[in-house]
């Protein structure tokens, strides 16, 4: 079979680090490829004023699979200063190339798996009844749209006369805002449509669907925000209704959802939400399996083009250490949903096995893992590095 050509974008930090290790795991499991780099993030922000460079979108639309790291992001002010002076008044103004990658190929489904590895020290746990400690096994697959939403970069700080009037026409902004003077008035939108509605929700129905979970939870907030959850919702129950009558659909207000993640996260399955619920939902459940070094998660669109990423940053405050001490784990989940997304599922489920049994073994576990706080001299007292951890999972392969 012809071999795979990847796009591998290490990014910045801690980034460069896990993608590394991860490409050494998906080798050593059989995955055959050809990984070519492509540059994103801060050093060709700085180096040419553009954390993006077209070269880069080049590669993917070329390839259509690519891993990434983690890039760092710094304050408007803070980017201006640290450009190549060269480059100083062109008037460049930073923006965030994740936010950037996710525009550009419109990759409008994100999904972020949680799900609780036996023996993982991090697994929330509870308090049962007499007392008893309860580890509630949580597996959870969140759907989060990923293009618009309140992340749609629509907003305004004293916006513009037409804008304003606009506004003015609607009796809830003239009532309750009205009286403020626009210079004081800042409006970011909320923005649903109705096709990425649907994408969205087929998506999370078809998951569900596939790998068996009974029900699939949309978790907004329809009883206030009324045309933008309103929609979802109503479009939830079609779906449902009209092509997956055996899955069961739940609906949650997400700020129900946030108290109840912790009091019966086993209960839930699939996930769906918009833009900034499903970052906020996600975040909450990833904190119940583990948090940074085990949240992953893919995007993708409909041409079939997917970018595989951990949650986590580039940690620059351990980006410098001789020897890295951060959990690869959440990059290496990553690619084995990239291996899903290619139809590698073997080399998928291999891998996951080989981290299940690294888990559960207890002997090898990184700073987080350990409970320590993040420092040079974790390994000293008995964490694992990046690296340590990546052979352990090969050796479990
Ligand atoms: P971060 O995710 O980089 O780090 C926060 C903390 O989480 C770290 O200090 C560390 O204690 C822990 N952590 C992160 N990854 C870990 C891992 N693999 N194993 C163990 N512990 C881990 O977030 P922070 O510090 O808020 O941001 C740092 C930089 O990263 C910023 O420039 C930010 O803009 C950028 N960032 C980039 C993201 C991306 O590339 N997707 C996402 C979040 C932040
Ligand atoms: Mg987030």
């Amino acid at each position: 079979m012809a071999k795979r050509t990847i796009v591998s974008m290490p990014g910045d930090g801690i980034g460069q680090v896990v993608l590394e290790e991860a490409i050494r795991v998906l080798t050593s499991a059989g995955f055959e490829a050809e990984y070519i780099e492509g540059d994103i993030g801060w050093e060709f922000w700085r180096s040419e004023g553009n954390p993006l460079p077209q070269r880069t979108i080049d590669l993917i639309q070329k390839y259509k699979v690519a891993l990434f790291g983690a890039i760092t992001s710094k304050p408007k002010e803070e980017a201006s200063q640290e450009l190549n002076p060269e480059l100083g008044d062109a008037g460049l103004v930073y923006s965030s190339p994740i936010v950037g990658l996710r525009q550009h190929f419109k990759l409008d489904i994100c999904i972020r798996p949680c799900h609780t590895y036996t023996g993982n020290p991090l697994n929330f746990i509870s308090r049962g009844v007499g007392d008893e400690i309860e580890e509630p096994a949580v597996d959870v697959v969140i759907f989060r749209q990923n293009t618009e939403g309140l992340y749609g970069g629509v907003e305004w700080s004293d916006p513009p006369d037409q804008v304003y009037q606009a506004l003015m026409t609607h009796p809830k902004f003239k009532t309750n805002f009205g009286d403020t003077p626009k210079e004081e008035v800042s409006v970011s939108t909320r923005i649903f449509t109705r096709k990425a509605t649907e994408r969205i929700l087929l998506a999370s129905f078809e998951y569900a669907r596939k790998y068996g979970y009974k029900s699939v939870t949309l978790c907004e907030k329809p009883n206030v925000i009324r045309e933008t959850s309103g929609m979802m919702y109503r479009l939830a129950k079609e779906i449902q209704n009209r092509d997956f009558p055996e899955i069961q659909l739940w609906n949650t207000n997400i700020d129900a959802q946030m108290m109840w993640l912790t009091k019966n996260p086993e209960n839930y399955g699939v996930i769906v939400a918009g833009n900034m619920f499903g970052d906020i939902v996600s975040d909450g459940f990833a904190g119940l399996i583990g948090g940074l070094g085990f949240a992953c998660s893919a995007q993708f669109n409909d041409e079939g083009i997917g970018v595989f990423e951990p949650t986590h940053g580039s940690a620059p405050k351990y980006a410098d250490y001789p020897e890295s001490i951060v959990n690869p784990i959440a990059m290496i989940e990553s690619a084995c949903m990239m291996l899903d997304f290619i139809d590698e599922n073997k080399i998928a489920t291999k891998i996951r096995n080989a981290v299940a049994k690294t888990i559960s073994e207890g002997i090898v576990q990184t700073y987080d893992m350990k409970k320590m706080k993040g420092s040079v001299d974790v390994l000293e007292k008995g964490a694992a590095s990046t690296h340590q951890m990546a052979d352990a999972i090969i050796s479990n392969l």
